[in-house]
């Protein structure tokens, strides 16, 4: 989405090459718009990581390097060192839920959302306001409410996903009829809790938007909804608009790649680029097929380029798993038993079983044993992980839907946010967050100091991160400095910590 003002213009995530190695293209087909003068803009806005918002080939090649980003707040610094990469010099460093004021008097507020569920760590929505008109870019984050945008004022456009993002309940190895029953429930979730925001914004114009994808490759062609199954997951936008309409509500607005809405405070003007929207969507059957055809050679060009013979699975996944098992305590105690995966090979039988061990800490053969859950997948996949480092295996393997899935008993979120923090910054950070959610954040010893278990910057663990040196601790992720004694940060305003001398009383466990 472009957002224009005449204080400038916003491109927000703009997503056009294959994400999760070739399964998600975005619907409908965007390539052919003129990106060369889209890209031109005063800002650019990447509401977070994941792959169908951040397209960094197409970011690189059509997006002016003079854009200034507005950033969201986030606890990493990876979103803007992924943009630096690309060129981009100027940022906006937003506080989250901070309006400020941009030349010309464009307001823009952005709301990251930071918990390690939250995608990639970390999605966010984007508020603007210029000359009394205000639009939310809710995208596909997930505020608990969104009374922070309310209280800004009447919103005139309120854009937010309405479809799904995910691989439940389709890889599942279920009975078909149990799947279309999740799948169903899913769906029907989906549309409720857009319909949830919407009420709670009350904004004159709806937009759904960011999804769904659709899946052009032979191996995941069924998971476009074309085929009337009600346990489809990804209704696209005139599916929504119907079921909106159902419930009497008359403010939809689709957006096709090409359309112009024209927003004011008493009305939407809108130009598509077809002369009839829902047409378009009654023939997306042939509509995806063509799309399909056209598609194949880059599809075939990104799967030829995963096969990584050479690298030794096993030992790549030892040497960089099993030091983050270690340092995991919450992660692994919440995955709570073995997780194994069965990688097959390139003739398209011989599997290979590895098991990494949460409780016995270790990647290893798998033993016949029980499992918390079982991911059967290519092993070229993997290969391509361990080759370019990957990681986040979420926004990668998992989102590709290019696997099935057995799991004993309920969902786990901490597998999941387990394989989403494979560097040592992003599992700090989870164990961090986890840890704090607990009401007595830990207090340990070290030096002859009680200081708290987390470090205020980032959530090291100081137990192994941290290093004393005449009352002042240096957390050894960042190289952030406190001065124990008066607990103040020297690297940094604020991010005080809690530390006392050992010989002092212990301090109070925060509540
Ligand atoms: S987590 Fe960054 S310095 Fe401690």
């Amino acid at each position: 989405m472009r957002i224009d003002t005449a204080a400038g213009s916003i491109l927000c995530d703009p997503w056009v090459n294959p994400a999760y190695f070739a399964s998600w293209f975005p619907f409908p087909d965007n390539s052919q718009l003129d990106w060369e003068t889209l890209g031109r803009v005063e800002y650019l806005y990447v509401s977070h990581l994941h792959r169908d918002h951040f397209d960094a080939a197409h970011l690189r090649r059509f997006v002016s390097k003079k854009a200034t980003v507005l950033l969201p707040e986030y606890p990493t610094s990876e979103l803007e060192d992924e943009l630096r990469e690309l060129g981009f010099t100027s940022f906006f460093k937003t506080k989250t839920n901070e309006v400020h004021t941009l030349d010309g008097g464009l307001n823009i507020m952005i709301q990251a959302l930071t918990s390690p569920t939250d995608g990639p760590i970390g999605d966010s929505s984007l508020w603007v306001e210029h000359d009394g008109v205000r639009v939310l870019n809710q995208n596909d984050a997930r505020p608990t409410d969104l009374a922070t945008f309310a209280e800004l004022g009447h919103v005139h456009a309120h854009m937010l996903q309405f479809s799904g993002a995910i691989w439940y309940p389709m890889v599942y190895e279920l009975p078909e009829a149990a799947k279309r029953a999740f799948g169903k429930q899913k769906r029907d979730r989906q549309f409720d809790r857009t319909i949830r925001y919407i009420d709670d914004l009350k904004a004159s114009y709806v937009f759904p938007i960011a999804g769904p994808p659709c899946f052009l490759d032979d191996e995941l062609w069924q998971f476009n909804d074309i085929f009337g199954d009600e346990g489809n997951i990804f209704p696209d936008q005139q599916a929504f608009a119907d079921h909106y309409a159902e419930l009497g509500r008359d403010n939809a607005v689709i957006l096709l790649p090409g359309t112009v809405a024209e927003v004011s405070a008493d009305d939407v003007r809108v130009s598509h680029p077809v002369p009839d929207v829902k047409e378009f969507f009654a023939a997306k059957p042939a509509y995806l097929a063509e799309m399909k055809a056209r598609k194949q050679p880059v599809i075939d060009a990104e799967k030829a380029s995963w096969r990584h013979p050479e690298v030794d699975v096993l030992k790549e996944m030892k040497r960089r798993i099993e030091p983050l098992l270690d340092e995991s305590v919450y992660l692994a105690k919440g995955v709570g038993g073995p997780v194994r995966f069965d990688l097959v090979g390139y003739d398209g039988e011989t599997v290979e079983s590895i098991v990494v061990d949460f409780p016995g800490k270790e990647v290893r053969r798998y033993a016949d044993e029980k499992v918390r859950y079982r991911f059967r997948t290519e092993r070229a996949l993997v290969e391509h992980l361990l080759h370019i480092d990957e990681v986040d295996w979420v926004n990668s393997l998992f989102l590709s839907c290019r696997f099935s899935a057995v799991r004993i008993g309920q969902y786990n979120e901490f597998v999941y946010a387990f394989f989403k923090c494979l560097s040592e910054e992003r599992l700090q950070y989870a164990e961090g967050w986890y840890s704090e959610q607990r009401p007595d954040a830990e207090d340990v010893c070290m030096d002859g100091w009680v200081v708290q278990r987390r470090c205020p910057h980032l959530k090291a663990d100081l137990t192994r991160f941290g290093k004393i040196d005449d009352g002042v601790l240096t957390c050894q992720l960042h190289g952030w400095k406190f001065d124990l004694a008066s607990g103040r940060c020297l690297t940094s305003v604020g991010h005080e910590i809690r530390a006392s001398s050992a010989d002092q009383p212990a301090p109070e466990p925060a509540s």
